[in-house]
């Protein structure tokens, strides 16, 4: 099965090398645990070392923000897009426009550009941006056979609410093929982000709890330290 680099350090080691292309996976996490940077670097990373064009839809901050964040890391997602082989698109432009429409924007870009990549960050707010009422459990259904048939390789995260239970997300048993967990928790008086492989098909992958290291130089993944 071809694998695809995700170029986050510590990370495609954990995973037989990469990801499968093609997979859907969720990156789920309390806020503030590095989903953002974590997908971020997948596109970044993408276009700049892999070579692979990317479409990453940003509906939990607005492009503005997301730019602004990204490029403290050292990531100039304005410039990419000039080159014309990233795009960011967002829900503000399009709020009116309902759940059904937001979706046929993002595949339509995915098409346009030729992505080989895709990021959905959140899915939590693309459902709940539109003030639609849906039923979720069809709705994640239905999404991810989309995903699935576009042939990206996605990441969407998925917000978890602080002080939830990680293992059980609720949604993930429709989520089969990968899930991966990321979380802040109290070491003594300190907030440490750990990471967890929770699933990932077809692959022999880590199932130990590992550290997330954010920095100015972005997010890594490092052995887990008690200390
Ligand atoms: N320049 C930086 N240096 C160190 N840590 C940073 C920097 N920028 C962001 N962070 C850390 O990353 C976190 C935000 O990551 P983000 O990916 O936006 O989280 P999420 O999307 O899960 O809410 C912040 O709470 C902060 O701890
Ligand atoms: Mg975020």
């Amino acid at each position: 099965m071809p694998r695809v680099k995700t170029g986050i350090e510590g990370f495609d080691d954990l995973v037989d090398g990469g990801v499968i292309k093609g997979e859907v996976i969720l990156l789920a996490g309390t806020t503030g645990s590095g989903k953002t940077i974590f997908s971020t670097q997948f596109i970044y990373n993408g276009v700049t070392r892999y070579g692979e064009k990317g479409v990453y839809a940003t509906f939990e901050e607005d492009e503005a923000s997301l730019q602004r964040n990204m490029l403290k890391l050292g990531m100039d997602l304005k410039k990419l897009e000039k080159t014309g082989r990233i795009k960011v698109v967002g829900l503000q432009a399009m709020k009116e426009a309902g759940l059904n429409a937001n979706l046929d924007y993002i595949l339509e870009t995915v098409r346009e550009l030729k992505a080989d990549r895709l990021v959905i960050d959140s899915i939590t707010a693309l459902f709940m941006g539109t003030g639609e009422q849906f039923e979720y459990r069809t709705l994640m259904h239905l999404f991810y056979k989309i995903l699935k048939k576009i042939g990206c390789t996605t990441i969407m995260t998925c917000s978890i609410p602080a002080g939830s239970a990680t293992l059980g997300l609720g949604i993930e048993e429709f989520i089969a093929d990968s899930v991966i967990i990321l979380e802040n928790v109290l070491a003594g008086a300190e907030l440490k982000t750990r990471f967890l492989i929770r699933k990932m098909r077809g692959t022999s992958h880590s199932r130990t709890y590992h550290d997330v290291l954010i920095g100015e130089r972005g997010l890594k993944i490092v052995p887990f330290s008690t200390m």
